[in-house]
């Protein structure tokens, strides 16, 4: 017993060894850190915004994970209001921070506090959005996001039954009007959702089953900057006034973001969507929002994506504690996520499509929201 515990240990001391000696692009913790020099460090933790509730779950999970292992914290937001993030992170560089967190804004507006933090032996850790344009990223933790887009793109097509819940040919023939969206151009994400679900519908699109018919399809034209609800909601209205005001039907919009879905339903009810006579088009989502929840319940938004943000968070902690330790993160992706400088070593996350046959079991019964939550 007692051997084979020896045994455990220095096959894990090789281990160590091992990969320590592999690779120059994972020497990221650089010998900056060492376990007893971290112990209680502080980790800068810099999110983007209040406005939407996803970022504030993230931030609380990685502040409460990170202060279960002993570290101190110092958490901050910056309203999506970029030079208020640069200046958060000149901050917690000059407090003595000893390693970031950064979920961005704007992905390539950092590169100056990433140089500063590097000249610091400050690791750095990209929270779901990737930081651009600079070798001095060590790790990110993200969710699968060409998927996400695929998936988003799959669950416009169930909804509009071209496709069965099993993925093989729907009952339904089309033509189908569906207008597009994308997120905010700065944000490396945005272009993943887009690109996977125009992977996914390019084909329908070809075949004149799925009929853009604002012909807005391009990335640039349909992106919502920094994810804007009421930026979604007028694109929304003005395609209606403009495209549909001859009496066609929109079926179907496809939404990277449950804040721009809400946007583009309000516009929809106010010309008179959301009837009995005349239902709703089937609109996507992403984040698994309560307001976007509640309105999949109603029967009004389709589908959102849930990106459990908990385990995000204990997948960046586990990161930042393995750095700060002077050992090897685990990452599941060495290959996509080229930030313009190197290919950041990353952790994608699962996901799970959710729509109204499945958020009690997925979202209530996980504990991600209770049922009062959303009945309330
Ligand atoms: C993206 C993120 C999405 C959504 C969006 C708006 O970067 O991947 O899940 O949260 O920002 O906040």
């Amino acid at each position: 017993m007692r051997l084979a515990r020896v045994g455990a240990v220095a096959s894990a001391a090789l281990l160590t060894v091992a990969l320590a000696a592999c690779g120059s692009s994972e020497k990221t913790a650089d010998k900056q850190t060492s376990s007893t020099d971290n112990k209680g460090a502080l980790v800068g933790v810099t999110m983007p915004t209040r406005v939407s509730e996803r970022w504030i779950k993230d931030g609380d999970s990685v502040k409460s994970q990170l202060e279960a292992l002993g570290y101190k914290v110092d958490l901050q937001y910056a309203e999506n209001d970029i030079p208020t993030q640069t200046q958060q992170l000149d901050n917690q560089i000059t407090k003595g921070a000893k390693l970031l967190i950064i979920a961005s804004i704007d992905g390539k507006a950092l590169t100056t506090q990433l140089e500063n933090a590097k000249a610091a032996h400050i690791p750095v850790i990209a929270y779901d959005r990737l930081l651009l344009n600079s070798p001095n990223v060590d790790y990110y933790a993200t969710f699968d996001n060409g998927k996400v887009g695929e998936q988003q793109a799959t669950s416009l097509l169930t909804g509009l039954k071209l496709l069965k819940a099993d993925g093989s040919k729907g009952t339904a023939k089309g033509p189908f009007n569906v207008e597009l969206f994308a997120g905010s151009s700065d944000d490396n994400n945005a272009t993943f959702f887009y690109n996977g679900a125009m992977k996914v519908l390019k084909p329908y699109m070809d075949a004149g089953t799925i009929v853009v018919k604002s012909k807005q399809t391009d990335f640039k034209t349909i992106s919502i900057l920094r994810w804007d609800p009421a930026t979604a909601q007028k694109r929304m209205e003005d395609l209606l006034t403009s495209t549909y005001k001859g009496g066609a039907k929109v079926d179907g919009v496809l939404s990277p973001y449950d804040g721009l879905s809400i946007g583009i339903l309000s516009a929809l009810k106010s010309s008179g969507y959301g009837t009995a006579a005349q239902p709703y088009p089937i609109v996507t989502g992403q984040d698994a929002e309560l307001a976007s929840v509640k309105s999949i319940k109603k029967g009004e938004q389709y589908s959102t994506i849930y990106k459990d943000t908990r385990q995000l968070a204990k997948t960046a902690v586990s990161m930042a504690d393995a750095v700060l330790k002077g050992q090897q993160p685990q990452v599941n992706n060495t290959t996509d996520y080229n930030n313009g400088n190197k290919v950041v070593p990353s952790m994608l996350l699962p996901f799970v499509v959710v729509d109204k046959s499945n958020y009690q079991k997925e979202l209530v019964d996980t504990g991600y929201y209770t049922a009062a939550q959303i009945d309330k």
